[in-house]
């Protein structure tokens, strides 16, 4: 018997403060309109100093995490490009602050904002072998291009974790998908540097390309057409991308389908809209904001578009289950979202410069506004505290 794989759990992060888009087109001379509508961008997180991948990403699990679930948690697979040691995994930290058993495998996985999805699709295929384990897999990422860049508008911040088992709550994937890996310089971040390079425009028709072919591979690996889909949910690098991604298959769609797919994919960049881009983590919050803000019901069939800059792309699908809206916490989210302070464009300057990760020496945070369970307090001895 064919044992039913999927997302069972999903659980969310951002600090507690955004950049209006507004603010930043004034402090830019340029055109707000650019950025709300050319980029779609409205909010944007700001990621505080007390605040990295594995603080996010603890407090992302945390939200549907029970002493029943972690005795049962065989393995945590962290999808980040914004790791914080080149030897010891963001896995191995995390696996601690949530006091997971010590016989819990614990890795790091890289590849630009695909590796969520290598980790989803790992888990998969680990709990079809072992139907009783479950797997906790993190999408966490701070995205930086610096101040007065082309990307400066499309960063952002936080974690998305879930949980990967058997019989799941909220989404039964499909054992299908489609790959392709092509060796691309649209986007990339040298060891040496706290800042990505990209190549904006290319990385953006490099995205297109890939959704195409794997859009293309997985209709021959599976007949399946766009009729069969209910809605389509994107890596969203700044909600425009996503709105191109769609666009582009829209034509293949009767004009009834059409409005539906438009008016899912409105509800899957709400969120992402006004956090910004999460690299590893995008994707899953666009699909987050589609079960909370979408029109769904059981056995409606999502098609999902992941893309790694560098390049890796991927497309899969899955089912709404029944009771997906219990898999995760409507009001911590919402209250997360609604709660955030304004920042300045000055104070948001301040605290891109002040990362803790960039200085070598001891140091302590303030941390009287930081409301968060989980919270980087400082550094001693070169070790996080
Ligand atoms: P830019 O040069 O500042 O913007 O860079 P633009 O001039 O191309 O304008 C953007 C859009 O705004 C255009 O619309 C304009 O027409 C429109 P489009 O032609 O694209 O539909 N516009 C206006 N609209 C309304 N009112 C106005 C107005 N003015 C202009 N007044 C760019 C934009 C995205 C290139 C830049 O922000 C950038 O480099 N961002 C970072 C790279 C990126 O996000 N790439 C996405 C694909 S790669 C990816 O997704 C992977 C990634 O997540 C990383 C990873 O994998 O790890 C990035």
């Amino acid at each position: 018997m064919t044992v039913t794989v999927g997302i069972d759990k999903m659980g969310f992060y951002t600090p507690g403060m955004y950049l209006d888009m507004t603010d930043l087109a004034h402090a830019r001379h340029d055109d707000p309109n650019k950025y709300l509508i050319g980029i779609g961008q409205s909010k944007q997180a700001v990621i505080p100093p007390t605040q990295d991948v594995v603080t996010m990403a603890a407090n992302a699990a945390s939200q549907f995490m029970t002493p029943e679930i972690k005795q049962s948690i065989a393995m945590v697979l962290f999808g980040t490009e914004s790791g914080i040691d080149n030897s010891k995994a963001t896995a191995v930290y995390l696996a601690h602050l949530l006091d997971l058993p010590q016989t819990t495998r614990a890795v790091e996985i890289k590849q630009a904002c695909y590796g969520a999805t290598a980790g989803l699709q790992l888990a998969a295929d680990y709990v079809r072998v072992h139907p009783e384990a479950k797997v906790l897999v993190v999408g966490a990422d701070i995205a930086r291009y610096g101040l007065r860049t082309a990307g400066e508008v499309t960063q952002g911040g936080g974690a998305v974790a879930f949980l990967v088992t058997a019989n799941p709550q909220i989404l039964a994937l499909d054992e299908v998908s489609s790959y392709h890996t092509e060796d691309v310089m649209d986007f990339w971040r040298p060891v040496y540097r706290t800042e990505a390079l990209v190549d904006g425009k290319y990385s953006t028709n490099v995205y297109l390309d890939f959704f195409k072919t794997v859009w293309t591979e997985y209709q021959r690996q599976t007949s399946r057409k766009i009729a069969d889909f209910d809605a389509f949910v994107f890596h969203i690098p700044f909600t425009k991308m996503g709105r191109k991604g769609l666009r582009q298959i829209l034509p293949e769609a009767t004009p009834t389908h059409q409005a539906e797919l438009t008016a899912a994919f409105e509800a899957s960049q709400e969120d992402n809209r006004n956090v910004g881009n999460l690299y590893t983590g995008s994707l899953y919050l666009s699909f987050l904001s589609l079960l909370r803000h979408g029109d769904l019901s059981a056995g409606k069939q999502i098609g999902f578009f992941s893309y790694g800059s560098g390049a890796e792309g991927e497309f899969f699908s899955g089912k709404i289950q029944p009771d997906y809206q219990q898999g995760y916490d409507e009001s911590a989210i919402s209250q997360l979202l609604t709660k955030r302070r304004r920042v300045s464009v000055a104070e948001y300057e301040e605290i891109f410069n002040q990362r803790l990760d960039t200085i070598g020496s001891d140091q302590r945070l303030p941390v009287d506004e930081e409301s968060a369970q989980y919270y980087l307090a400082g550094r001693l001895n070169e070790q996080r505290q």
